[in-house]
């Protein structure tokens, strides 16, 4: 029998698989295919302080081998979630969930954590200093090491429960910003956010996102995640969560190899709907084949 439990620190999940924010909601739609107590959690849609109703459209590209968001953090605001969303969550997920929020100061940032730290059903809250479809936020936050580390400092300053950042990967040196993020007491990191990037519509010759540029995430940004999951893993001892391309079981298995101890599924997501559970039911068997009895050994094991 192949264990495919994990840990991220003292939570132990069922399983890895995590669906990333954005990319499941609350998780009512995907509730209505199937049970989705079998997932290790799920990290829902980026929150911020206010109510937002995102960017204009078309905020969606697609492209070969992934796709193009700018989405621009559309979501009820933190006090919507926390007295409509979270309530209806707990009547379809019994497990803890991972909380991402978001933020255009660090007084928002702090506003968020505090509020949502407060909530049980919470297991992990996910910094989001990594969005790049907004501008005076998110991204903005995450590029350099000293204003992801003064983000992360403000949190956990108010936060009990365990902090990830969630890192970006449009730098040029990652692991100085995971460095910095741990040196301000963040409990894991999340890695990675989309990559900006831009198509260009052939009959109008002009941008196919209103906001020109968005994230672009999917099966093509797999080998680039594992490089930056591969580097962070050398350089911290706090726990990744990896993302980034994934799509099947060899993907997670590579991505734990690299460094991670669970793993988010994104883009996947809205090409087949049933891909996690599809994982979660497979998994075992595609482990089986690689002679691993225990997956959460092998976090690291490329190293
Ligand atoms: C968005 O809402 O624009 C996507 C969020 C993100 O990439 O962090």
């Amino acid at each position: 029998m192949v264990d495919i439990k994990v840990n991220l620190g003292d939570w132990e999940l069922s399983n890895p698989i995590i669906p990333a924010s954005g990319t499941f909601g609350y998780g009512k739609e995907f509730a209505q295919l199937y049970d989705i107590n079998i997932l290790g959690s799920f990290s829902f849609k980026g929150t911020t302080k206010e109510e937002r109703f995102g960017n204009p459209t078309p905020r969606i590209a697609e492209c070969p081998m992934g796709m193009i968001n700018s989405v621009g953090l559309q979501n009820p605001g933190i006090d919507k979630v926390i007295s409509e969303e979270l309530p209806q969550m707990k009547k379809i997920f019994h497990k803890p969930v991972i909380a991402n929020i978001s933020g255009f100061s660090i007084d928002e940032y702090v506003y968020c954590c505090e509020k949502i730290d407060k909530e049980k059903q919470v297991g992990i809250i996910e910094v989001n200093v990594s969005c790049p479809n907004v501008h005076n936020g998110g991204m903005a936050f995450g590029t350099d090491p000293a204003c992801a580390a003064q983000v992360t400092k403000a949190v956990k300053a108010v936060a009990k429960k365990p902090v990830y950042i969630k890192l970006s990967p449009n730098v040029t040196d990652i692991v100085s910003i995971a460095k910095a993020c741990e040196a301000e007491g963040a409990d894991g990191l999340s890695l990675i956010n989309t990559m900006l990037g831009m198509r260009i519509d052939l009959k109008t010759k002009k941008p196919v996102i209103a906001n020109k540029m968005g994230g672009f995430s999917g099966s093509a940004i797999l080998p680039v995640a594992l490089r930056m999951v591969y580097q962070v893993f050398e350089a911290v001892k706090i726990p990744i969560i990896g993302m980034g391309g994934v799509s099947s079981c060899e993907d997670v298995i590579e991505m734990m190899l690299a460094g991670a101890s669970a793993v988010q599924i994104g883009a996947a997501n809205l090409v087949n709907p049933y891909v996690c559970k599809e994982i979660i039911e497979q998994l075992p068997a595609v482990c089986e084949k690689y002679n691993i009895k225990n997956l959460k050994e092998i976090t690291g094991g490329a190293h």
